[in-house]
């Protein structure tokens, strides 16, 4: 530990903090060696790291924001302001002390970090307005960073949503997260449909994480709904999950295990819901608790666009890899009120395809009155894809992230891959007389993409 600490003293004189890299790939939790290292490259320090927003359930007025520092730092504020042309909203700027949390954590194989994580939440802000914040402890501060929040019903959104980010986060996700903002630098939040990393409590992959987006997390505010992966084998949810973010605490009442993992966000004519797949998966009275808050919070929508968010699929890329509990317990409510569109990860590949909301519409695929499924990854692990019935396209090895759009009665969708080539595209339509109208729109110079199978490196597997 001593090693650790001199270690992370010298990198703070030099000014590297806790951002400070080896830039190399020596110390992976996956690391065939069980000697445990007192010092990773991700360490906490005196200066905040790991900044993200989060969407609030209603993000046009309040914004949620959550960081890291070491354990030397026991308070956290948030300063902030309307944006300025310049330098002048430093003069205005408002300060909220956070909640703090002192936490201790160890993966196997990696040294024990003792760190604050704090949350706060913005409130009372203006819609559709830029400001300017900044976090730290009093004498170590952030830079400040900008986000604007959501407009009102009407206006036109956008957002991105990446499937598992799961492996080699730092090296080969990091090109995904950063082209996806390239693509569409307007974009007004992100989502992960979890598997965001591999082992649940490796603070090293954690870190490669928010190294992997930077300075996006902290100005673009995002939602995460966990996978199996935020899970450990006896089903707890990762350690990092509820401090290192602050989402919203809206799910069912009273039941501790399914906080910041269930819950509703309302963007403009959007209602977005995450469900907890893998507690739904695995416990039966978990899916049963999920599925009654469901079907109130859908019956209580009076937004124009419904989307689900969950990790496993309802409808996979792959035979045999269907949820039954999801069937069972989820489809009956979002066939009962015509829920939009769902979006997926798990299988590490890429299908997508509307199937019908009618009971045992299992595999139906339906141009006019479905739900739109789609599954998809945005990390370098691939499984095989089958060419299933219900998927309109399908794509193997294959790393993906996907634009969605709301626009009045239209949503419009396109999935890019890691190097920036649209892939697929489709427009879902609203009428207020009848049901959604699915219009592809395929590239038609995009051949469906069936890339060999490859090994896969070992440290993919879960330790
Ligand atoms: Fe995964
Ligand atoms: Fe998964």
């Amino acid at each position: 530990m001593l090693r650790g600490i001199s270690t992370f003293a010298l990198l703070s004189v030099l000014g590297l903090g806790a951002c400070a890299s080896t830039g190399g790939d020596a110390v992976t939790p996956n690391s065939e060696t069980s000697e445990a290292v007192a010092f990773h490259p991700f360490m906490p320090g005196v200066m905040p790291d790991r900044v993200i927003l989060n969407l609030t359930q209603d993000p046009s007025t309040s914004m949620a924001v959550n960081w890291r520092s070491d354990a030397s730092a026991p308070e956290g504020f948030v300063q902030y302001a309307v944006a300025t042309d310049g330098p002048g909203f430093n003069a205005v700027r408002e300060t909220l002390t956070a909640e703090s949390e002192l936490t201790h954590i160890q993966d196997e194989g990696e040294p024990l970090v003792v760190a604050h994580y704090h949350s706060a939440t913005l409130e009372g802000l203006t819609p559709n307005t830029q400001y300017v914040y900044r976090v730290g402890d009093g004498s170590h501060w952030s830079e400040w960073f900008q986000f604007t929040t959501a407009g009102l019903e009407g206006e036109p959104f956008s957002f991105i949503y990446f499937g598992d980010a799961q492996n080699d986060l730092k090296s080969m996700w990091s090109r995904v997260i950063r082209e996806a903002y390239k693509t569409l630098p307007s974009v007004n939040f992100m989502l992960h449909a979890g598997d965001l990393i591999n082992s649940e409590d490796s603070d090293i992959e954690w870190g490669e994480w928010f190294y992997a987006g930077g300075f996006l997390h902290a100005q673009v505010p995002s939602v995460m709904t966990p996978g199996n992966h935020e899970y450990s084998r006896q089903m707890e949810l990762s350690q990092q999950w509820r401090p290192g973010f602050n989402l919203p605490k809206n799910g069912p009442e009273g039941v501790e295990n399914l906080s910041e993992t269930v819950y509703y966000v309302d963007y403009q004519d959007m209602r977005l819901i995450s469900l907890d797949a893998d507690m739904s998966g695995d416990f039966e009275s978990s899916a049963r608790i999920q599925a009654q808050w469901l079907d109130q919070v859908l019956r209580e929508n009076d937004k124009r666009w419904t989307a689900i968010f969950l990790h496993y699929p309802f409808y996979s890329t792959r035979a045999g890899r269907h949820h039954e509990n999801l069937h069972t317990f989820f489809k009956p409510i979002i066939d009962r009120y015509g829920v939009d569109i769902v979006l997926q990860g798990h299988d590490h590949g890429y299908s997508r395809g509307m199937v019908a909301n009618v009971p045992d519409g299992e595999m139906i695929r339906d141009e006019r009155t479905g739900t739109m499924y789609v599954v998809s990854v945005s990390g370098p692990k691939m499984y095989p894809v089958e060419d299933l019935a219900w998927a309109d396209r399908k794509a193997n090895g294959l790393q993906l992230f996907q634009v969605l759009t709301v626009d009045g009665d239209t949503l419009s969708y396109q999935a890019y891959t890691a190097s920036g080539r649209l892939y697929d595209a489709f427009d879902i339509q609203k009428s207020d007389t009848g049901p959604n109208q699915l219009i592809n729109r395929i590239p038609e110079d995009a051949e469906e993409i069936w890339e060999p199978d490859y090994d896969q490196p070992s440290s993919y597997r879960r330790p």
